[in-house]
């Protein structure tokens, strides 16, 4: 088993603040409306949880999964959608929670996926962005939690690398690997 060294970037008290600043924020523009949350699986499922649960409006759980990952090591500019969403979003006002937005390309292609079922209104929540210099597809993003600096790589609350670290409870930026 690897050693990989990890220091912490953003605590727990931390996300769970932002958390629920954000959430106040959709429970006024969703008052009284039902909306369709979807997450993006694997990564976004710790964000996903604690945020639904800060939502007073009506939710519908619906999830998706997307990949980059090809066949050699390096991610691929090719988003494939591994696993498609259950719910009819036509007409329905539709919460897209996404854990991190790096290149843009997952983004940018769920966006265009779940507007081609012409959704009532898209709102996309992302945790973590990236620097914004190394967004190289265009995406809108409503909501980011935190902007990181650095373009290393992320790991806890959802995050992995190579299936580790997900269930921290915090993020942490991976320092190197042994
Ligand atoms: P993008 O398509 O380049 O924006 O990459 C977005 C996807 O890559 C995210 O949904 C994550 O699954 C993954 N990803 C990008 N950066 C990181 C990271 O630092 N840690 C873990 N996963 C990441
Ligand atoms: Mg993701």
């Amino acid at each position: 088993m690897l050693d990989i060294k990890t220091t912490i970037l953003i605590t727990e008290e931390q996300i769970q603040k932002k958390i629920k600043e954000i959430a106040l924020s959709l429970n006024k523009k969703f008052k009284n409306e039902q909306v369709i949350a979807i997450g993006t699986l694997k990564g976004a499922f710790a964000f996903y949880s604690d945020l639904i649960r800060s939502l007073s409006c009506r939710v519908l759980c619906d999830f998706c999964e997307t990949s980059r990952y090809g066949k050699k090591k390096e991610p691929s500019k090719e988003v494939k959608l591994t696993m498609d969403t259950t719910l009819n979003i036509s007409g329905k006002h539709i919460l897209l929670v996404e854990d991190i937005v790096d290149q843009g390309y997952t983004l940018n292609f769920l966006q265009s996926h779940l507007k081609n079922h012409n959704p009532l209104s898209l709102t996309t929540v992302v945790l973590i962005a990236k620097p914004q210099k190394i967004r190289e597809r265009k995406c809108q993003v409503d909501y980011i939690g935190f902007e990181v600096e650095a373009s290393s790589f992320l790991v806890g609350y959802g995050l992995d690398y190579q299936e580790q670290f997900r269930h921290l409870p915090y993020i942490a930026e991976i320092q190197s690997l042994n």
